[in-house]
């Protein structure tokens, strides 16, 4: 008898294997595999636990526009931040929907001033400080703040300048955060980062082609793509980023 898990997991591999056919199928379930093997072997490195998913019910998730918890892979953090310039004791990184921690502990290894983790589930929130207290990697961050808030409602300090984010709302909530994203631009402008891990889904459809942020980097990923926009309004009188705006998508 199957659970509701590996029946929704053996409907999603049909639906692919009719839409995409065996060898993307295969593909796709090979890399997935290799992700889930390498990020449980990297939290047993770390001394952590961030790879068991907690999904909606777990999460006491309602409104379908939150998303459950899945972690972003390792690989992918690292291989987007190989794009990213820190400028070093200046930069705050900020994950929106930060879950058990995994993202903040990785940011941590770059010269940021600050990481922040925002997280709305108190069982996640607690998760991600027990892992920042038991992780054994070297930091270059002195500094890492985990806050319990709903990222609609979080105010953004002046000084947070890269945004993470892995696919965490969308719909309404996704609209509303990056409008307080907008606004934190517009009264303090600066030049900021945004990545975004699996925007193909939401981000990009309801977004980010309306927006005044503009892709840098698109990289192919785990989880489907990790794409780095940048702001090219409100970067500050003094900024040299010169970029024009966007073509509307076809
Ligand atoms: C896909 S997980 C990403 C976890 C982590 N950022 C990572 O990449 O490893 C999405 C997370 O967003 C959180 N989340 C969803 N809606 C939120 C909201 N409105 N405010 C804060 N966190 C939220 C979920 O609880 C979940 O932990």
């Amino acid at each position: 008898m199957l659970s509701f898990d590996q029946k929704s997991l053996f409907e999603k591999v049909i639906h692919r294997l009719r839409t995409q056919g065996p060898s993307e199928t295969f593909l796709l379930i090979a890399r997935r595999s290799i992700g889930l093997v390498r990020s449980y072997r990297e939290d047993l490195r770390r001394g952590v636990s961030t790879s068991r998913v907690s999904k909606d019910k777990e999460l006491g998730i309602t409104n379908p526009q939150y998303h459950w918890y899945a972690a972003t892979d390792y690989k992918t953090f690292h291989t987007a931040m190989t794009h990213v310039t820190v400028d070093p004791g200046r930069d705050v990184f900020v994950d929106y929907g930060s879950g058990k921690g995994r993202i903040v502990i990785e940011a941590a290894a770059y010269s940021f001033a600050k990481v922040i983790g925002v997280e709305f589930s108190e069982m996640l929130h607690e998760a991600a400080l027990e892992n920042v207290r038991t992780v054994q990697t070297r930091r270059a961050c002195p500094d890492i703040d985990l806050q319990l808030a709903d990222a609609t409602t979080w105010p953004i300090p002046n000084s947070a300048n890269v945004f993470f984010f892995f696919n965490p709302f969308d719909g309404e909530i996704l609209a509303r955060v990056f409008e307080n994203l907008r606004r934190s631009v517009t009264q303090c402008p600066r030049p900021i980062t945004v990545i975004y891990v699996r925007g193909e889904k939401f981000f990009e459809k309801e977004i980010a082609w309306k927006e005044w942020l503009i892709q840098r980097q698109r990289i192919p990923c785990v989880e489907g793509t990790v794409a780095i926009y940048e702001n090219y309004l409100w970067t500050a009188p003094t900024s040299s980023r010169v970029i024009p705006r966007p073509p509307h998508p076809v």
